[in-house]
């Protein structure tokens, strides 16, 4: 048995959580959950919003579940999911997205890994407030380029966080037999920063001979995806991009409601799906759980545990494929959270 945190999350995570528990319970996945709270729902129930408990809970069992943890948009606290991949240095971020069985979309066999760092860039969450004296400092060093009234945020990419995402992208490939990866910035206009991220990159990959390497400005790899995305295998990117481009390849392969991720560090990994709590449609039991039970077959495999892992993957399979118990992201005449999760266990 593996004892494993559940944080079920914010909006439409306790749906999907529950969801995929009854599913791994029915398929006598070796798991027993230990449930904390983070983010708002902490916040509202225990006047914190990463509890000592959660901490405590995520530093012993090292493998964690998490729901999606809503963020305040342009105001309020910061994000409770930056502050868990920082905290715990959980430093890849790890999302592969591929075409699925009874999924229509514009393009098919799409089976693209992004590989995002996850612990700085301007996700570090460094910002200066305009009229701060932190901005008249950068002002007078930018030589008046920045105005006083403006609003600052840092970018910062090291060498070595840059090296070991590198590192991390490359031996994934080597050990999945993925064939090429493609690191993505915007070293033109940023010739520091994201200069810095593609020499480390192309350092790193003179190591790997047999894996093909390539760079593409982040514009184009946009463009580039939604025209041929059977172009490319992993894509390597700093963590704004990452985050961003994730989202684009989310879509060519259903929707953010399939699209599943983990974050890992060296010995621990939180497995989570790429979508928020999405308020719009949260206590409707309408949420699609694929992408949050896709991430729980990823921990499985993480775990060692593949057999039961295969065993999920060809349940949903089939009734992705079936059409018909999927919820309505999927098909306007679908079914509910709780209908899938029933077919999903039926088809076990
Ligand atoms: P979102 O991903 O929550 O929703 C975007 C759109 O996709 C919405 O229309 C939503 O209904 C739909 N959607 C998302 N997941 C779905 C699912 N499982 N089934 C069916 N439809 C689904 O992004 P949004 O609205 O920008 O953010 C909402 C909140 O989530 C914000 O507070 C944001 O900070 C937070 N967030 C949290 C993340 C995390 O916990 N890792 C990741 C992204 C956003």
């Amino acid at each position: 048995m593996h004892l494993v945190t559940l944080i079920p999350g914010d909006g439409i995570g306790p749906e999907i959580t529950e969801a995929v528990k009854e599913i791994m319970a029915s398929a006598k996945a070796p798991i027993n959950w230990e449930p904390v709270l983070a983010g708002q729902t902490a916040l509202d129930n225990e006047a914190d919003l990463l509890p000592l408990k959660t901490l405590q809970s995520l530093a012993k069992n090292k493998v964690a579940l998490k729901g999606p943890l809503t963020t305040p948009i342009g105001t309020g606290f910061r994000s409770v999911n930056v502050s868990l991949r920082q905290k715990f240095d959980l430093y890849a971020c790890v999302r592969p997205y591929k075409t699925l069985p009874g999924i229509s979309t514009c393009f098919n066999n799409v089976d693209i890994v992004v590989i995002r760092e996850n612990t700085e860039d301007l996700y570090k969450g460094v910002e200066f407030a305009p009229g701060s004296a932190e901005v008249a400092m950068i002002t007078e060093m930018s030589r008046g380029m920045v105005a006083t009234d403006a609003a600052v945020a840092i970018k910062a990419i090291s060498a070595k966080a840059s090296r070991r995402i590198a590192k991390y992208a490359f031996e994934y490939a080597k050990t999945t037999g993925r064939k090429k990866v493609t690191a993505s910035a915007k070293a033109n206009i940023m010739k520091f920063t994201d200069g810095l991220f593609n020499g480390a990159v192309r350092e790193v990959a003179k190591d790997y001979q047999d894996i093909e390497y390539n760079e593409i400005l982040v514009d184009a790899l946009c463009m580039k995806l939604v025209q041929d995305p059977n172009k490319f295998d992993i894509l390597l990117l700093p963590n704004l991009y990452g985050d961003i481009v994730s989202d684009l390849v989310a879509g060519l392969v259903g929707g953010l409601g399939m699209a599943p991720g983990a974050n890992i560090g060296a010995k621990m990994a939180i497995f989570e799906a790429t979508h928020g709590s999405a308020p719009d449609i949260a206590g409707n039991d309408v949420a699609n759980p694929t992408g949050l039970l896709l991430s729980a077959i990823m921990m499985l495999d993480y775990l060692g545990e593949n057999d039961i892992a295969r065993k999920i993957e060809r349940a949903v399979y089939t009734v992705l494929k079936d059409g018909k118990e999927v919820t309505k992201d999927l098909n306007p005449n679908g079914v509910t959270t709780s209908q899938m999760t029933k077919a999903i266990i039926k088809a076990l």
